[in-house]
């Protein structure tokens, strides 16, 4: 393909703005696709959990041929524990498309995104989209983006964005909120006239950056990039240079291929300016040069972000281990971690001196939170120790923390609590601002540390009404301890099942975890105790025999329903002496000691 017939544009969105529907639409238009032959609604996302949890993670490239052109979109991810992998991606095109819902304007995500898109000095396409609601306020929304590029400084040449108006739905563009709309080819012609060819030498020798990276089974690592110089050709020799312009690796360039919709298609060769994948190297990952032998220099490039929080991964060594689960041996979950770190840049797994653990660090609690979701329905089980942040040393030697930037969206009524609740977490308010309905969105600077946990707190507070999102603002001086005030727990004293009656004569001393008829084990925890210290307790002790009613029937005794933790409450819940127990159907928590002689004298070891 000519060089000058190329266009490579990603397309930043907020969550269920329309994205996929929009790429959707252009394949169909394009001819690329066969209407009906797809799953209509999700061709971008092919993840499951993404799915589940309405996010877009894997960034993919979409190839769309139409008239003469190839047109290469690429999806950005949104959420913030993955900031760094955005500008990455940024980094392969040549032009923004930016997907705003045309009722409900631009939102914090999108910000982030745009931010790095007009640093870039990317010219943004503006698309209005579901111009088909009844609640449409096409011309606020345009203003609203307007406002938002004039506080992100963006250029003159960036202000003067077109603007198109579409419903993705219904399948029509138009350039006036009030005329009649068209085909999806007005996007086509918009991104022609607005996006630049891609620069580059076509008859320099190969040089591809790496921006993203995947892994096959079959084909192994699949590694996606632009060509910044030169032509790849199937098999060809190359070496791999990272950022120093040293070589990691030497080989050949086994499969080339790009992806239409989701089907990937093998292709021979490519020239300058496309975004392909390729694979048959074994080392190469993001931020380095796929380079022709000859070329000694490394492309430049943005360094991986360094991972910001931790978790050690261990075997489950509860006395209820391997009822559940089938993947249980440290061999099958290191096995596991490492093929994660294969296809992710952003987790790191290294083997703890401490047999049959594994510390796992990533970029956030919900990205490890969604390894560990997915190892549980692939059969694992685990045991998983709290999440801690981890600090950067600055200069001197200062203690150096991640930062964040969130922006929480609330009904006027949970302000208060909000404010409160952030201010207990180091979090410093720095923007209220009134939104449609009695709504207000408050804007912290607060340390990542703080937001462990924040999230499900935060729901059951404001009963679900809150929106929250977070962005990695920057590493900070260390800002004090911030206190984790929680009582101590109520632990089983014994194994087996849980008796109403035992809970019930429990209840005065704090909220119980579990529900009678539970299976249990001495040293798991089962509740809160009401005070600051442990308890030990005995919830299987049943009624005395010499009482009318048999132990264990307990009719009539009216119990306090349990409080039930997820994944994510329960690794927020948990202290250092303290483990989640994960298992494909169970999430329990547990003392890492499960026997109380070992606490006593680790506790005397630490001094406590
Ligand atoms: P994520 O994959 O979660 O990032 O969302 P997305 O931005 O890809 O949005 P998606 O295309 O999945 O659309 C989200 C919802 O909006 C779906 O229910 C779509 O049917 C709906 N939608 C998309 N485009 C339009 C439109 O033009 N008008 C209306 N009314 N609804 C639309």
């Amino acid at each position: 393909m000519n060089q000058e017939h190329i266009r490579n544009v990603a397309i930043i969105a907020h969550v269920d703005h329309g994205k996929t529907t929009l790429v959707d639409q252009l394949l169909h238009a394009s001819g690329s696709l066969q209407r009906g032959s797809q799953d209509q609604k999700r061709l971008l996302d092919s993840n499951e959990l993404e799915r589940e949890r309405g996010i877009t993670i894997l960034a993919k490239c979409t190839h769309i041929d139409w008239q003469g052109y190839a047109f290469t979109i690429v999806d950005t991810p949104g959420h913030s524990d993955f900031g760094g992998e955005v500008e990455r991606i940024l980094g392969m095109v040549d032009g923004v498309i930016l997907l705003v819902d045309a009722a409900e304007g631009t939102m914090p995500q999108t910000k982030f995104v745009l931010t790095k898109a007009l640093e870039k000095g990317l010219n943004p396409i503006v698309v209005v989209n579901k111009m088909d609601r009844p609640d449409s306020r096409a011309d606020e929304v345009v203003d609203e983006v307007f406002d938002l590029c004039v506080t992100l400084n963006a250029t003159e040449a960036q202000l003067d964005f077109p603007v198109l108006y579409a419903s993705a739905k219904q399948g029509w563009v138009s350039k006036s909120p009030t005329d009649e709309g068209e085909g999806m080819d007005l996007i086509f012609r918009t991104i022609v006239s607005q996006v630049p060819a891609p620069k580059g030498d076509p008859a320099a020798p190969l040089q591809m950056l790496v921006s993203i990276l995947d892994y096959d089974p079959y084909l192994g690592r699949i590694l996606t990039g632009r060509i910044y110089n030169g032509q790849v050709k199937e098999n060809m020799p190359v070496h791999v240079l990272n950022l120093q312009g040293k070589v990691l690796e030497q080989g050949r360039l086994t499969k080339l291929f790009i992806t239409r919709g989701l089907q990937p298609e093998a292709i021979s060769e490519a020239g300058v300016g496309s975004i392909i994948s390729v694979a048959g190297l074994s080392k190469a990952t993001v931020s380095n040069t796929i380079a022709q032998l000859e070329v000694l220099k490394a492309l430049p490039a943005i360094p991986v972000d360094p991972p910001t929080i931790a978790m050690t991964f261990s075997v489950n060594t509860s006395p209820l281990a391997g009822k559940e689960g089938s993947k249980l041996t440290s061999r099958l979950i290191y096995d596991r971690l490492m093929h994660e770190m294969e296809k992710n840049v952003s987790i790191q797994v290294r083997e703890l001196d401490q047999k049959e653990a594994f510390e796992v660090s990533g970029r956030g609690e919900l990205q490890l939170g969604i390894l560990i979701e997915t190892m549980r329905r692939e059969g694992f089980e685990l045991s998983i120790s709290r999440p801690r942040v981890l600090f950067k040393e600055g200069e001197n030697n200062q203690k150096l923390e991640p930062i964040e930037e969130v922006s929480i969206d609330v009904d006027e009524p949970f302000v208060g609590t909000v404010v409160e609740k952030m201010g207990a977490r180091k979090g410093e308010l720095l923007e209220m601002k009134p939104l449609e309905g009695n709504r207000l969105r408050l804007c912290f600077l607060c340390p990542s540390r703080g937001l462990i946990g924040f999230r499900s707190e935060l729901l059951s507070e404001t009963r679900g009404t809150a929106v929250i999102h977070r962005l990695f603002h920057a590493y900070a001086p260390h800002k004090g301890p911030i206190s984790s005030r929680r009582n101590g727990v109520l632990i089983s004293s014994t194994p087996g099942k849980s008796v109403a009656y035992a809970l019930w004569n429990l209840e005065e001393r704090g909220i119980m975890f579990v529900d009678p008829g539970e299976e249990l084990y001495e040293g798991m925890v089962i509740g809160e105790h009401n005070r600051e210290n442990d308890l030990i307790v005995n919830p299987i002790k049943g009624k005395k025999l010499s009482n009318v009613r048999a132990a264990g029937k307990d009719e009539g005794i009216r119990l306090t329903p349990p409080q039930r933790k997820n994944l994510e409450q329960a690794l927020s819940y948990i202290d250092d002496d303290e483990l989640v127990e994960v298992t494909p159907t169970q999430i329990r928590l547990r003392k890492r000691h499960l026997n109380p002689h070992d606490r006593k004298k680790e506790s005397r070891i630490l001094g406590g």
